[in-house]
């Protein structure tokens, strides 16, 4: 969702900083973009560049010198995409801006407190902020200014405010992620540590009602609702400046989908394995929670758990998992995945559950995040950055976290290190020139398809609904994934000649019903795309994937996200940010 990117410092060229920070925010998703600065030359006012659409070719070549500067991706929440309504928001004076995140539940009742005054350009929940700043600040500091129109908000949000006057800028935050970037003479803020990689890997992400004050020097922590200042400890990125470019690739989504080997041979050494288990086997209900692609980890998890360490673990969808919370209590576990750590439903959930007093397990790729802290038992996923807004790495690296604790569980640790050994060959054998090529063919055959069907039982299940989500996503074709048995309660009826079925064939004890599922579509006329270990006369196409036993689904899952890849580019189309789609889902 909205993206935000701020610099103070000893470098001049503020506004391009800025600019390009937000840039490498643009995978989060928007549909108009910003930046404010404070000029260097002598200026009445801060001086803005709006514009609505994507940032594309655009540059802020003529925006002045500047040391102070800030920049907003806006994601449309209240108030059509108009150029108005793009933040900065300026004040009456021109001389404070904001740029804000989320949304300010009671902004009518607020406005109505100022609007008699001011006058709002926008029809933005968000400009209230900035002239409720404007009035405080006759009275107070600039920070106290802030303060205290920031706890009138109601609902989840993260502000930023400049004061040309004081030359600083202060955030707070409510539930919308922000972090803080500690420099040499320069102090950066972003809504993701990712854009501060080339600028320093000292970070400080702000819990809900801290504010951050950066100056030229230094950056304070306060607690917002006492005002007092907060000594904390800084974390260190362990990411590398080239894990968040592109590397040779020519999107994000590529990149990421090529890093799967070696992300996934990493698993084998981890040592953190035995915690996750422990926490299992001491739970009297555990309950796997994610959204989107990391709920259908949540799934494969389930299957793998029951399979291997015969434990039964429930999944449910993040933003459903409210309305099952009664059976929580302080015996019962929360491993709750995700990726980016920020999703607000997931976020929700979490915080209903430790009400309950559960204990929260997670496995998130960002360290830090919102989801971090809040849990008891934090497991790093280690995928690397992720940009495209299509999940792809973590989902495969969570699922072989879950393999392995599934094995260790069982006490079969040693077994589950073998199977994730298949898993690495099995997967290295998918980027063979070949098998890319048929996969390319493949993906060539469907790209003219508005309708597409993928089926499998067991694991098998999940991969097909993550392949069908991956293929929507960024394709834009109609896909549906469904367990091959519900086919023939409803799905088959729209089977006719031509429609593209994926069948999922690995050799486990699907494999007959599988098959038959496969029969049923190609009597229909369905086209079969099988995906399996071996050629079967019921296959129209045919993408070899090596059995890797019970961690099969995940180079099937593998060759899910690359034919959606591939027919998104035979499409024309950008996989890394596909439209009305966000990385990071900071609303509910
Ligand atoms: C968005 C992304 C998905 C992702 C989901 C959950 O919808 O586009 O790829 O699976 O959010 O995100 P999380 O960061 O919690 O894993």
């Amino acid at each position: 969702m909205c993206g935000i990117f701020g610099y103070i410092g000893k470098r001049e060229d503020a506004a391009t900083i800025v600019f390009e920070g937000i840039k490498t925010l643009e995978y989060r998703g928007y549909d108009s973009w910003g930046v404010g600065c404070v000029p260097l030359t002598k200026s009445d006012t801060l001086i803005l560049k709006k514009r609505v659409g994507k940032i594309g070719n655009e540059d802020v070549k003529d925006l002045p010198k500047s040391t102070l500067a800030f920049g907003h991706t806006r994601w449309a929440t209240h108030g059509g995409v108009t150029e108005k309504n793009t933040h900065p928001h300026l004040d009456c004076t021109g001389t404070i801006a904001i740029i804000h995140n989320g949304i300010i539940e009671n902004y009518d009742t607020l406005k109505k407190q100022v609007s008699g005054t001011h006058t709002f350009v926008s029809e933005t929940d968000s400009e209230v902020a900035t002239h409720m700043i404007e009035v405080a600040s006759s009275a107070h500091p600039f920070i106290e200014a802030v303060r205290s129109t920031f706890l009138q908000f109601e609902g989840s949000n993260a502000i930023i405010a400049i004061s040309q006057k004081e030359h600083m800028m202060v955030a707070a935050r409510n539930g919308s992620p922000l972090v803080v970037g500690f420099g040499d003479h320069e102090q950066f803020i972003a809504s993701d540590a990712s854009g501060l990689l080339p600028y320093t890997k000292r970070i400080y992400f702000l819990e809900d009602n801290e504010m951050a004050v950066l100056t030229d020097d230094a950056i304070i922590i306060l607690d917002a609702v006492t005002g007092k200042e907060k000594h904390i400890t800084p974390t260190i990125l362990t990411w590398s400046v080239t894990a968040a470019n592109k590397n040779g690739f020519s999107t994000f989504m590529e990149k990421e989908i090529h890093e799967q080997p070696i992300v996934l041979e990493q698993c084998l050494h981890r040592s953190d394995i035995q915690s996750i288990a422990e926490a299992i086997k001491n739970a009297r209900g555990a309950y796997l929670i994610g959204c989107g692609t990391a709920y259908y980890a949540c799934l494969a998890g389930t299957y793998l758990f029951s399979t291997i360490a015969q434990r039964h673990i429930n999944a449910c969808v993040a933003s459903e998992f409210t309305y099952q919370e009664e059976f929580i209590n302080n015996a019962s576990l929360v491993l709750a995945l995700s990726q980016s750590g920020e999703t607000m439903d997931l976020i929700d959930a979490v915080k209903r559950a430790k009400k309950h007093d559960a204990s929260i397990a997670s496995i998130v790729n960002v360290q830090g995040s919102t989801l971090w802290r809040l849990s008891n038992l934090p497991i790093p996923c280690m995928a690397g950055p992720e940009i495209g807004v299509a999940s792809t790495k973590d989902m495969t690296t969570k699922i072989a976290i879950l393999l392995m604790t599934a094995y260790d569980i069982a006490g079969h640790t040693k077994e589950g290190k073998q199977v994730m050994k298949q898993v690495l060959a099995s997967v290295k054998n998918i980027f063979e020139k070949d098998s890319l090529n048929t996969i390319h063919a493949v993906a060539n055959h469907f790209k003219t398809s508005t309708n597409l069907f993928v089926v499998g039982r067991g694991t098998s299940y999940p991969a097909a609904l993550e392949t069908a989500l991956k293929i929507k996503e960024i394709s834009y074709i109609h896909a549906e994934g469904l367990a091959a048995g519900e086919l023939k309660h409803g799905a088959i009826a729209l089977i006719e000649k031509g429609t593209p079925c994926i069948v999922f064939l690995p050799h486990d004890e699907t494999y007959s019903a599988n098959l038959a599922a496969a029969m049923e579509m190609k009597a229909r006329g369905g086209y079969i795309i099988g995906i399996s270990p071996q050629q079967q006369e019921a296959f129209d196409a045919f993408i070899e994937v090596k059995d890797a036993g019970t961690g099969t689904i995940i180079p099937n899952i593998i060759v899910g996200q690359l034919l959606a890849y591939d027919v998104t580019i035979a499409k024309n189309l950008d996989p890394d940010k596909p439209r009305n789609l966000a990385k990071s889902v900071t609303v509910k």
